[in-house]
């Protein structure tokens, strides 16, 4: 049976052309590689967030919109803290509902919902009651991926924690997502892959395309990011959901003979 596949590419900060976000990193070729790779399997692309470096700035989008349009598939995208989500939403043509960008998209046994987590100055996420109520209605009746870009789990450390969709939000998220057939609730925000259970259903986090962030001897530390994502598949009757981590960098593959 064919199955629908999306890849969830996440926090890919891209700089302006000509700026510099780290000099080690490499967002632009990372997202490259993974749209290249993701547009030979996938129906579509989600980037859940983070899409411009810093701040959301008209140079940065410039940028980022080059970047998508090297892919073949449908690209869909949701804000996170450092975008601007009315500027998103006006440069990307980016559906929305009351001035939040949300939006859903069906495919072959399954709908995909994106939700606008971000608050424009605030690091953190939330989601108003209306948003909660209109995720109630959208997910009636369909199997459903929940995507946004502030996490509803927890990653164990207290700088992220505290900057993750916030308690009142993530309470009554839980209480619709626990109404429904959810595949998972998948975010990014934290730089690093993440997996919980969470109202009945998965909580996800997504790697970054542009580098990861961990505690090397009690540091808060990063590394390079590979040009990488989580796959979300299903059969295209709605069973056998499947999500896996994939990263693109070939010179990280060795032949098997
Ligand atoms: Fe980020």
């Amino acid at each position: 049976m064919p199955r629908t596949v999306i890849a969830q590419i996440s926090d890919t900060h891209i700089p302006g052309i000509g700026e510099e976000t780290h000099a080690w990193a490499d967002p632009v070729g990372n997202l490259t590689a993974a749209l290249a790779h993701a547009s030979h399997r996938c129906a579509g692309v989600v980037i859940t967030g983070d899409c411009a470096a810093k701040a959301g700035t008209d140079e940065e989008y410039a940028a980022f919109a080059e970047v998508i349009a090297t892919a073949t598939v449908p690209v869909w995208l949701a804000p996170g803290n450092h975008d601007d989500s009315a500027k998103m939403q006006r440069l990307f043509n980016l559906p929305s509902v009351n001035g939040r960008c949300d939006y859903v998209v069906d495919l072959p046994g399954g709908r995909l919902v994106v939700l606008d987590s971000s608050r424009l100055g605030r690091e953190d996420g939330s989601l108003d009651e209306s948003q909660t109520d209109w995720l109630d209605k959208q997910l009636q009746g369909h199997r459903s991926l929940v995507v946004m870009h502030h996490p509803c789990i927890r990653v164990g450390g207290p700088l992220f924690d505290s900057i993750r969709l916030d308690k009142d939000s993530t309470s009554r998220l839980a209480a619709v997502v626990a109404r429904h057939e959810v595949y998972a609730v998948s975010a990014g925000h934290a730089h690093m892959s993440c997996f919980a259970a969470f109202a009945g259903t998965q909580g996800m986090i997504a790697p970054s395309c542009a580098y990861e962030f961990g505690m090397v001897d009690g540091t808060f530390s990063y590394q390079l990011g590979e040009p990488q994502y989580l796959e979300h598949s299903w059969s295209a009757d709605g069973s056998n959901y499947l999500a896996r981590i994939v990263t693109v960098e070939p010179s990280l593959w060795r032949s098997i003979r």
